[in-house]
């Protein structure tokens, strides 16, 4: 890529696009191009070869997706398989059609079998069952790494997919119910410190940041907001005594900070034209109950940790097999416990503006 090239990246405001977004900048790009949902819906397929018609770019990264958590992806099967797929369907054939030169598609680790080889090879995809609460998202993630397999087969484009561990860090999703585990534990323990110090004025600046809103507490006012919210983390076990995480705490998962995966996209942007897709993770894990511990050090609560085992574990492992990214040269730099704390300190400026 040169540094004038016209880059666009679809999903600039979502957590993967924006650090993608900082990265080029950062390396010095300098014709960067991002259009928001309200602009540009992508799964309007028209308006989509429309915009890439006029705007010819010359790289294209797919970070633009329907994501969530196990809760949002059990419950809203139907809109995750559509939506994702209307999505991929369009930037990629957009692309294929206005000639782009290299695009990257972004999937996600949930595209191997729920009982694949631990640590899980790019090899072991379609050999078995998939989890059945994500099956629809990682459905459509694997037809989005064979569409990018079979353009570059059928036309020659160069269509490369990378799939990213579980990613955590700036402009995450806080949601209580809706978000991943990680920033889920970053707010239940920033919050229970609150209640423990009975800081409710605090409270209610958590519940005016906007990315924080909950579906209990948005369009609500303030002190509505605070009863919400007050009732939502009594149901989700969290008071000023103890934080309650589900399940038993022994699976173990691995964890990649979102700007270690940016610079392994422009790696693998700058560096890489395979056919296959490529893992990007750190190759390492830590189980459930090592990582609740980590998080509550982090945010500094003093109260218990207590594990809930009624709730279900989920697969017992899932570890990414990273030595083939990691052959071609690129490395992760920033350790959980160090993306941890820079998360924490993001997520408190952005709660007290
Ligand atoms: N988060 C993870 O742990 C993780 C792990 C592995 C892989 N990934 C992959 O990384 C990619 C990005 O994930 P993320 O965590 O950055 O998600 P995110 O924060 O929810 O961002 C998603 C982005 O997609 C945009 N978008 C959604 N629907 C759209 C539509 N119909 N038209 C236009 N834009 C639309 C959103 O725009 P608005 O902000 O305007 O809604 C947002 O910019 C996904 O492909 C995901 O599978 C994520």
């Amino acid at each position: 890529m040169n540094k004038t090239d016209k880059i666009y990246i679809a999903g600039h405001t979502g957590m993967v696009g924006s650090a993608i977004w900082r990265r080029l900048e950062a390396e010095g790009f300098v014709n960067l191009l991002g259009r928001s949902l309200n602009e540009l819906d992508l799964t309007r397929q028209a308006d989509v070869e429309a915009f890439f018609h006029a705007e010819r770019p010359d790289y294209v990264f797919v970070a633009a997706a329907r994501v969530g958590g196990i809760y949002a992806n059990n419950v809203y099967r139907a809109e995750f398989i559509y939506q994702n797929l209307a999505i991929q369907n369009n930037v990629i054939h957009s692309a294929h059609l206005h000639g782009v030169k290299k695009l990257l598609f972004l999937g996600s680790s949930c595209i191997y079998p729920k009982h694949a080889p631990q640590p899980m090879q790019e090899e072991h995809l379609l050999t078995g069952e998939l989890e059945q609460t994500n099956e629809p998202y990682a459905i459509a993630k694997i037809a989005g790494l064979k569409m990018c397999e079979s353009y570059k087969r059928q036309y020659g484009d160069n269509f490369i997919s990378a799939m990213p561990t579980n990613l955590y860090g700036y402009n995450d999703n806080f949601d209580l119910k809706n978000s991943h585990v990680l920033p889920a534990l970053i707010r239940k323990f920033h919050l229970a410190k609150l209640l423990r110090s009975n800081n409710i004025q605090g409270l209610e600046r958590d519940i005016a940041a906007k990315p924080f809103n909950t579906e209990n507490t948005k369009n609500t006012k303030n002190t509505e907001h605070t009863k919400g919210l007050l009732e939502e983390l009594a149901a989700s076990g969290v008071s000023g005594d103890a934080v309650e995480v589900w399940g038993t705490g022994a699976p173990k998962r691995e964890f990649l900070n979102v700007d270690d995966c940016a610079s392994a996209v422009v790696f693998m942007m700058e560096n890489y034209d395979g056919e296959g897709h490529l893992n990007v993770g750190t190759g390492e894990d830590l189980s459930i109950r090592e990582l609740a511990e980590m998080v509550k050090s982090v945010v500094g609560f003093e109260g218990e940790l207590r594990f809930n085992p009624e709730y279900p574990d989920g697969t017992p492992r899932k570890l990414m097999d990273v030595s083939r990214l990691k052959g071609l040269g690129w490395e992760p730099r920033i350790s959980l416990e160090e993306g941890i704390r820079q998360t924490y300190d993001w997520y408190c400026k952005r709660a007290a503006q």
